[in-house]
């Protein structure tokens, strides 16, 4: 990447792509960010409020949906972008469970709009060697791990729910456009992320806040699936490293080495939280567990492999788990203002919608 570089981020007013966009314009002062995102329930201005100023005026938002190839061709034209980082995603398990169709629209024909719209304008424009397509994906691709092993590059795609089939679909047109029309893609697959500007209709961020207002903390089944946790600062830095020395066609695979049950998680979460608000032991909010129906199809254990990324790129993650969770129960102790904003409008329907039918589980 040049030091004057234009990208274009899609769905950076998400969790991870906000995080990204901040870690770009604050430490790639040549850089300039078009961030297009249709602002879905999960996207959130307020994820980017607060830049400097020169930040700001290197970033430049556009409210519209990656399945609108007029917009994007529009986007293409205007701009003559050095990369794209692809976010843009419907992101949730459980939402997928409940409304499929969502997930392929957005992630296989939007994911495959945009793919197409950034290929035509590549040949168009005489193929540049230095161009990048980045597609930022999820290793739940990879499905389901027993006891032992990880998620290595080559590991089979065996997708478990819409969510994740949706994401390897769009994950294998990635690799096609690459092997067929030589566009310089490259796939990133990292485990779960925890951090600033999470939603909290997931695992951390929901059981943050309902720590802290002493309210039941739902633990799917017995809550002994694994997950790897990755701190989201981690995940941006290493998608910098892909995106400027990634080797095109390649495929990374990005975690956090440090695999919880989610019963540990919850039981580390309620520690932490307590401390930090003067709770006794007596008081302590384990005893707001409660075990409720399983997810369907929920996958036991995710684990990956990151010694590619290590040896290639020279990438670890920055933070051990305590230290990233330290930082992200802060960040939502102190931010009330943002929690209160997201749990406004649609919020409530989907706790009920999610939790109001799960019974108590045995
Ligand atoms: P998120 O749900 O917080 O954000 C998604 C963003 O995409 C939102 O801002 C939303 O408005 C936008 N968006 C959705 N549909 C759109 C559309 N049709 N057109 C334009 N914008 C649209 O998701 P996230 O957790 O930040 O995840 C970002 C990406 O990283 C996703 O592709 C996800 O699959 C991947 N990923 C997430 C994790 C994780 O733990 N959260 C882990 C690995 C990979
Ligand atoms: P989640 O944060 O939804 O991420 P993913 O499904 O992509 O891994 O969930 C993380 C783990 O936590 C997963 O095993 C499901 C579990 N979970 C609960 O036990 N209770 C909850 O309320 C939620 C949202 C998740």
């Amino acid at each position: 990447m040049k030091e004057q570089s234009k990208i274009l981020v899609t769905g950076g007013m998400g969790f991870i792509g906000s995080n990204f966009v901040r870690s770009v314009l604050g430490t790639r002062p040549g850089w300039q960010v078009v961030n297009l995102d249709a602002l879905t329930y999960a996207g959130n201005p307020a994820n980017l409020k607060g830049l400097g100023p020169d930040a700001a005026s290197r970033h430049t938002f556009v409210r519209g949906d990656i399945r609108d190839t007029a917009l994007l061709l529009k986007l293409f034209f205007t701009h003559p972008f050095d990369a794209v980082i692809h976010f843009a995603a419907e992101s949730h398990v459980d939402h997928s469970i409940l409304g499929p169709a969502a997930f392929v629209e957005t992630n296989v024909l939007g994911s495959f709009r945009l793919l197409e719209t950034a290929r035509q304008r590549w040949a168009e424009t005489g193929s540049p060697s230095g161009f990048r397509f980045l597609h930022v994906s999820t290793d739940e691709v990879y499905g389901d791990l027993g006891p032992e092993g990880a998620f290595r590059e080559d590991t089979p795609y065996q997708p478990s729910s819409p969510y994740s089939a949706s994401k390897a679909a769009s994950d294998h047109f990635v690799r096609a456009y690459h092997r067929t029309y030589g566009l310089p893609a490259l796939v990133t697959n990292c485990s779960n992320n925890h951090g600033p500007f999470q939603f909290p209709e997931k695992l951390i961020p929901l059981m943050i806040l309902n720590i802290v207002e002493r309210k039941p903390l739902p633990v799917y089944g017995q809550g002994g699936n694994v997950r790897d946790w990755l701190y989201v600062l981690d995940h941006c830095e290493a998608l910098l490293r892909v995106l400027e020395s990634g080797q095109p066609g390649e495929t990374y695979n990005i975690g956090g080495g440090a695999e919880r049950t989610n019963l540990e998680v919850v039981h580390h979460l309620c520690d932490v939280v307590d401390r930090r608000l003067g709770r006794s032991p007596a008081q302590s909010s384990r005893a707001l567990i409660q075990h409720v129906t399983d997810r369907p199809g929920h996958d036991r254990r995710y684990a990956i492999d990151c010694a590619k990324i290590r040896r290639e790129l020279g990438w670890v993650p920055g933070h051990t788990f305590e230290e990233g969770i330290d930082a992200t129960v802060s960040w939502y102790l102190e931010n009330p203002a943002w929690v209160a904003h997201v749990r406004s409008g649609e919020y409530q329907k989907w706790m009920d919608q999610n939790y109001g039918g799960r019974d108590a589980a045995g």
